[in-house]
């Protein structure tokens, strides 16, 4: 008896320690992430131009897509020609190895929404990544060949063209040709990435990349890239047989059977990119325009933005506690909706008109307090009315005759599955780490899901990617996008607010500092000193746990068309971003 009460009480006091410690620890990273001054500039104004605005992640594509409307080309045909320069000169993420989503507006206030995400391959199946026990095995869906989906970047770009381009083809790709064979000066974050990567690059691939050439890469050092030269000269010429067929098909499959992937031949022959109607609210003045499943960017932003307009945060003031609190808890709850109602939805029943119900969207919110946050384990996935019936690095242009279009594209991870196709130059994405590998289990994100986002065979796999465009008074208003995984979505969410709600220029509203919740982990990723001092305490204070994440949430880049109808390009300072226009 008196045994076990010594044993209850040691019980307690190792408890009491644990939780001391946790208090400690909270307190510490709450400190460091609220006093941080990260002189986050929200009143600058960005580049103004009276006709026409690239925003890209680098300096040189902005300069090729801005050259390619001075031409008279319209923002399909820049968009097409940045994303294949992206290849060349970002290719942390700018790619033909991966895929992406945008959303375009034209002059006309004409909609469209182009899915060229990328697919399982064939041979695809659920439980791909467990090992015998059903255990997942690190990082197999994350690095290396079995992590690349079928790429749709390609095939993208040409149904875009061919839908809306009006330049000839080979005169867009031909850019990002000259770039590769010429080469291009690395900026010191490229050069600091390459050196980061050259471990990864050397233990995944079967043959050496250009990229570990050299040891140690420099700010100023020319990067010269002839295979993926040779490559895009075969796009050039061929089109979508440039890249699904002929010889960069062979050297895909090739490199899959070096490596043991499963990408097949069939599997590239038969990737198709979707035209999809993009997603529509009316939030306040605004008409939001973003992307529908397979992506959960347009869904959660809806949500997102709904919640916000029922309280009076222009009041409340921007980054006040009370602000940050309710966006917050309204993450938490769209988060766990996410994980278990979206997915592909040519395999899975969304309920997109449920999730999207006003009533719904308010009864989310209704057991959410003021005073305190709600603990993750509390909130579950709500239960929205089943769909009817079944159905289905960021850059913003706009062109001289009011064009727009909003482009998000990606290989998943910095540099994807860090795998090179052998002789030909690129690298393959890491998008298979997007399904939910097993029920329950975080993927590189820390995001959980079920059924809905399953592997299987074709499917692809659910996607944060939020391009897009909002109207205010049925005139163009804002194009906006963000790389970023699961925090695409609230990057894209907190910079629409900071124009529309709290009045700042589009370059301060991008440069404003973030903070991210995601339900699951229930922390807020916080960058430095985004909610500074007094607003990080009282959020700690109501029982907010909050991560300092260095590095930066999030780059976007956005476009605002100012009440004199010029524009003003908002880039990000968190990486090499650039706008250029006249
Ligand atoms: N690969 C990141 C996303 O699509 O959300």
């Amino acid at each position: 008896m008196r045994c076990n009460r010594v044993k209850n009480r040691i019980h307690t006091l190792k408890k009491e320690r644990a939780g001391l410690t946790f208090i400690r620890i909270t307190l510490i990273l709450a400190i460091i992430s609220f006093s941080g001054c990260a002189g986050w500039d929200t009143n600058e104004t960005g580049l103004v131009t009276d006709k026409a605005m690239v925003v890209t992640a680098h300096p040189l594509t902005s300069e090729v897509g801005a050259a390619i409307l001075r031409r008279g080309g319209n923002a399909v045909d820049a968009a097409v020609a940045v994303q294949f320069a992206l290849a060349v000169v970002y290719p942390d993420a700018g790619n033909i190895g991966g895929g992406g989503f945008l959303v375009l507006r034209q002059q006309d206030g004409s909609v469209d929404a182009l899915d060229y995400r990328e697919k399982a391959p064939g041979n695809a199946h659920r439980d791909m990544y467990l090992d015998a026990q059903g255990n997942v095995i690190t990082e197999l869906s994350f690095k290396g060949h079995l992590a690349a989906g079928v790429p749709g970047t390609v095939a993208g770009m040409v149904q875009l063209h061919q839908k809306y381009g009006s330049m000839p083809w080979a005169e867009l790709v031909q850019p990002a040709v000259e770039l590769a064979a010429k080469g291009f000066p690395l900026t010191r974050k490229e050069a600091k990435k390459l050196n980061d990567e050259r471990s990864d690059f050397i233990k995944y691939n079967t043959q050496r990349p250009a990229f570990i050439l050299q040891d140690r890469w420099r700010e100023g050092d020319t990067l010269r890239l002839r295979e993926l030269a040779y490559t895009l000269a075969r796009i050039r010429d061929q089109g979508r047989a440039g890249f699904y067929e002929g010889e960069t098909a062979a050297r895909i499959v090739a490199e899959m059977e070096r490596g043991g992937g499963i990408i097949s031949k069939e599997d590239l022959a038969a990737y198709r990119p979707v035209w999809r109607e993009p997603l529509r609210g009316q939030v306040g003045d605004y008409q939001v325009i973003s992307m529908p499943p397979p992506s959960s960017g347009g869904i959660a932003l809806l949500q997102l933005l709904n919640i916000a307009q029922n309280y009076p945060l222009e009041d409340w003031g921007w980054n006040a506690a009370r602000t940050a609190h309710l966006m917050v808890e309204a993450e938490r709850r769209v988060y766990a909706d996410r994980a278990r109602h979206v997915g592909d939805p040519d395999y899975y029943d969304v309920p997109v008109a449920g999730l999207l119900d006003t009533a719904y969207i308010r009864s989310r919110m209704r057991d959410v307090s003021l005073d305190r946050a709600t603990d993750s384990d509390a909130v579950a996935a709500g239960a929205p009315a089943p769909p009817e019936s079944p159905n289905t690095t960021h850059y913003s242009i706009v062109d001289p005759e009011g064009n727009a279009i909003s482009v998000t594209t990606t290989l998943n991870s910095s540099f994807g599955s860090k795998v090179f196709v052998g002789g030909a130059g690129f690298l393959l994405n890491n998008e298979m780490d997007d399904f939910s590998v097993k029920p329950g289990h975080p993927n590189s994100y820390g995001l959980v899901g079920g059924e809905a986002n399953a592997i299987a065979p074709d499917k692809r796999m659910l996607s944060s990617m939020t391009p897009t465009i909002l109207e205010k008074n049925g005139q163009l208003h804002l194009i906006i996008g963000s790389m970023g995984g699961s925090t695409i979505i609230t990057t894209v969410y907190q910079i629409i607010l900071n124009v529309t709600v709290h009045n700042m220029p589009m370059q301060g509203a991008v440069n404003a500092g973030r903070f991210h919740h995601q339900w699951k982990p229930d922390w807020i990723l916080c960058e430095w000193g985004a909610l500074g001092f007094g607003t990080g305490l009282k959020m700690w204070w109501r029982g907010h746990r909050i991560a300092p994440k260095s590095g930066g949430i999030g780059r976007a880049a956005g476009i605002l068309v100012r009440p004199d109808g010029r524009l003003e390009g908002g880039a990000d300072p968190r990486g090499d971003d650039a706008a250029a226009g006249f």
